[in-house]
Formats: C-alpha cells, structure tokens, sequence
C-alpha cells in the first residue's frame, strides 16, 4: 500500500448480495418514523405542485436504488403510466418483485399512503392494484446508467451516499441518476446527512459523508426551481439528519 494513502470502501466492495431487505425494513420502516412521513408530504406537496396544470401523457417513472422502500414508487403513482425500480441487490430485488405482484404490497406501507392521500389527486387512486399493475423491478446498477435511457419523473433516496465511502463515487451517482431524467423531469432526493455507515443485521455497509453544501454542489448545472429540505431528525447513531432535494431537471441535458 501507499504510504498515507486512505482505504476507502467502494461501491463494489459492499456486501450487497447479503442485504436483507426484512431487517432493513424492521429497523427503517416497519413503525414509520416521523422524518418519513414529514419526507412523504414534501414529496406529494413538491409532486402535485408540479402537476397542477395538468400531467402529460403516458408518463414513466423511476425509482435508482429502490431497496426496501415503496414510499418513493407511491409518491410517483398518480403521475405515472409505468414505473420502474431499479436496484442492484438481489435480495432486494426479490422484496421488491413480492411487493409489486398481483397479491398486493405489504400493509406496512399503508400508513405512508394515508399521508399521500392528503392531496386529491392521490386519493383518486387505488393503489394496491395499481402498484401490482404499473410497477417493474429490474436488476441494474445505479453507476451503469448512461444517459441512454431516460424518465419523465424519478426518485433516489439513500442511494449516492449510501453506498460507497469514495467521493467519486458519489459524485458519479448523482451524474447518473440526472442523466436518467427527461427534461424538466421531477425529482426527489434523499440523504443520511454526515452518515459514517450503516448496519444491516449482520453487514455494513459504507457511506459517503454530505451535507446540504455537498448536494447542492453535485445537482449544480442540473437542476430548476432546487429546494434543500435540511431535517434535523436523527434516526440512529452516526448521522446528523436527513437532507432532502426536491426539482427538476434543467434542459442543459449533459450525459454523465
Ligand atoms: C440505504 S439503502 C436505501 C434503500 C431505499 N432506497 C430506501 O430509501 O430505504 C441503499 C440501496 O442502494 C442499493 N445500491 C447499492 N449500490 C447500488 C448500485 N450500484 N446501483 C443501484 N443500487 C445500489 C442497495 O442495494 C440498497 O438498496
């Protein structure tokens, strides 16, 4: 080894194959946290703002590192035609495609629902059977994406910053997911703010540290109407709160 040089975790070097999605989903989103349920009403609140003139056609939705977590897919359902999740980890993968089948999600997820259904347009829907009917999962990595493929609307929560401890990393996330949105595209984004790492049942799993000046850094050149939500809740040990980042994405379409 380099004399000083400093071992960081990649995204590659993470146990990713032994996630375990019903653990992540005990210790997340099993009882809902309040900082989820406030993320869930900016999102809608951000969401149905954007739509109130009306919701193009057949639009396509996706969700980069969905994991264990259907609030960000629910928030998209109103809006959507299709939508997409995207995840790397095959455990994950499997949650996700459980979920999204006909015999409906989990009922976990309703309390999140319920504060969607604030907003009219989300209180139209029907979303157990529409999940299982416009809901796909996929296999793919975040870092692969390259601009060929492209939304109408997409959400990454967790993801940049939770899977690799090297800036570059990070930074090549985010290039990626919004080089994955349509012009003028919706976004929502999330972060573990200053997050030293993770625990999942057995594993851990690395993170790279941000702070609002760091997103706002990697979404510049990207991205319209950019709002920081900087929450100060703390959910575990090793993180400061949560950030996140609602826009969308400019016209200047730069591939990553
Ligand atoms: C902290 S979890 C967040 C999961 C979920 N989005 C949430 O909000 O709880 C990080 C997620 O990123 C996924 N992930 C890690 N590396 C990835 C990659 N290269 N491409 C896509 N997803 C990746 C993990 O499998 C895991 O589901």
């Amino acid at each position: 080894m380099e004399r000083g040089r400093v071992m960081m975790d990649r995204n590659a070097d993470a146990p990713w194959s032994k996630f375990d999605p019903a653990t992540y989903v005990d210790l997340n989103y099993r009882t809902p946290l309040e900082v989820d349920l406030l993320i869930v009403r900016l999102m809608r609140d951000y969401f149905g703002g954007c739509f109130a003139n009306g919701v193009p056609d057949a639009m396509r939705g996706v969700d980069v590192g969905a994991g264990a977590n259907l609030y960000p897919a629910l928030a998209m359902l109103p809006w959507c035609e299709k939508v997409l999740l995207l995840e790397y980890a095959r455990p994950n993968v499997e949650y996700l495609e459980k979920q999204a089948s006909p015999a409906g999600y989990d009922a976990l997820w309703d309390p999140f629902w319920e504060v969607l259904g604030g907003d009219p347009a989300y209180r139209r829907v029907e979303p157990r059977s529409r999940f299982s009917e416009i809901v796909r999962v996929e296999r793919a990595n975040l870092l692969d994406l390259d601009g060929q493929r492209r939304w109408d609307i997409g959400t990454m929560f967790f993801v940049a910053d939770s899977m690799s401890e090297c800036p570059d990393e990070f930074r090549r996330g985010m290039t990626c997911f919004m080089g994955a949105l349509n012009e003028g595209a919706p976004f929502a984004a999330a972060f573990m703010k200053e997050s030293l790492g993770y625990q999942v049942g057995d594993h851990r799993y690395p993170a790279y540290r941000v702070n609002e000046h760091r997103v706002r850094e990697s979404l510049e050149g990207y991205v319209d109407e950019l709002e920081i939500h900087d929450l100060h809740h703390v959910v575990r040990p090793g993180h400061e709160g949560i950030i996140l980042a609602l826009g969308r994405r400019n016209t200047a379409i730069a591939t990553p």
